[in-house]
């Protein structure tokens, strides 16, 4: 059984690759991003995606960007190296890990001393995005580690979007929880919700499964409350795109409407995340913006039109599951029950969160 799973960035002989997600599962397309502006691209349409995947891509972006920057004083490097971020940052408001990476490059680069060169002001931003890359892979190892506990013998699961290698630096969130138990030859059965209106779950969860060789079947979105109703689920993991203080947690449009079904069948719900989904500046999920995408992406489905022409839709590309939903949230620190708050911090220094 293999234990290694796929790597979706890579950066090597200069140069940063992703695989271009939007053409999952038909062609794995392998794409090179060249500036901060393909990176704001890739990022918005979805070509990397994934929590903590847009923070890594989003951090080499940051390099991209300020790589050709010749002129000016360490000042005006900084300035220019906050506006990158910024617009970086733009890209997408809902995953906390993008602006957490970025502020994160920001605060190495201004505790330097104003005589460093741009040379190594440069060298150090590369640096800093690779460490935050390596330092993702080992983490959802950890959590896959640390969650695979929680899974029962002969378990059925369900989960949601897609939460692997793809959305993360390699291993995944809820995906590394699952694989590591799949590993221990505890999991019967996965299964992957399509994840509308973009089938996450269905275009790329399925072809990371059927890579690690775990058994799993697609529902559509609406089939898992009939499934938990007839006692064919065990449990739920997904992954996470923002946890406030209280543990209240943003994610795939969808996650909210399981949280609830789970609760009324008496199923554990469980959020697999790094601390760098966790934002302790905001006290709870009513302060977390939710992206609303094009209505294009619900008025056809996978690219053909479904809908007579002129109908109105209204996309949320997330929901808010309240903290009183979730079981206990799966990180590399250990897995963190009930009261959140208190033992979040606890768990996580105040430093690293
Ligand atoms: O819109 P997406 O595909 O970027 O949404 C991704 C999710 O909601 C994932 O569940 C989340 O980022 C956790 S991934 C480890």
């Amino acid at each position: 059984m293999k234990d290694e799973l796929y790597q979706s960035i890579e950066w090597r002989d200069g140069g940063l690759y992703i695989i271009d997600q939007t053409q999952l599962p038909a062609e794995e397309l392998i794409i090179q991003l060249e500036t901060a502006e393909q990176v704001w691209e890739a990022i918005r349409q979805l070509k990397v995606r994934g929590a903590p995947a847009i923070g890594i891509t989003g951090a080499y972006g940051l390099y991209l960007g300020i790589r050709d920057f010749e002129e000016g004083s360490y000042e005006s490097f900084i300035q220019e190296s906050r506006r990158l971020a910024d617009y970086l940052n733009s890209s997408r408001p809902t995953a906390v890990n993008l602006s957490w990476a970025l502020n994160h490059i920001l605060e190495k680069i201004s505790g330097q001393d104003g005589s460093t060169s741009l040379s190594n002001l440069k060298k150090l931003i590369l640096h800093t995005a690779i460490a935050i890359h390596d330092e993702d892979r080992q983490l959802c190892k950890q959590i896959g580690e640390n969650g695979r506990e929680l899974v029962p013998d002969g378990a059925n699961i369900l989960t949601h979007c897609n939460t692997g290698g793809l959305a993360t630096g390699q291993y995944g969130t809820a995906f590394s929880v699952i694989f590591h138990a799949h590993l221990q030859g505890k999991v019967e059965q996965v299964w992957v919700d399509e994840t509308r209106p973009l089938l996450q779950g269905a275009r790329l969860t399925t072809w990371e499964f059927q890579k690690a060789s775990v058994p799993h079947s697609l529902i559509v979105d609406s089939a898992a409350g009939f499934l938990m109703s007839r006692g064919k689920v065990d449990m739920i993991v997904t992954g996470a795109d923002r946890i406030a203080k209280n543990g209240d947690t943003a994610n795939k449009i969808g996650t909210y409407t399981l949280s609830v079904l789970a609760k009324e069948h008496g199923i554990p719900f469980y959020i697999a995340a790094p601390y760098s989904t966790l934002d302790m500046n905001i006290d709870n999920g009513s302060q977390i913006e939710i992206e609303l995408r094009d209505e294009e992406e619900v008025l056809a489905f996978n690219h053909q039109p479904s809908t007579p022409s002129g109908t109105k839709a209204y996309n949320p590309a997330f929901d808010i599951t309240p903290h009183q939903n979730i079981s206990a949230i799966i990180t590399e620190k250990g897995i963190i029950y009930p009261e959140f708050e208190k033992n979040i911090r606890e768990r996580f220094s105040v430093a690293e969160v």
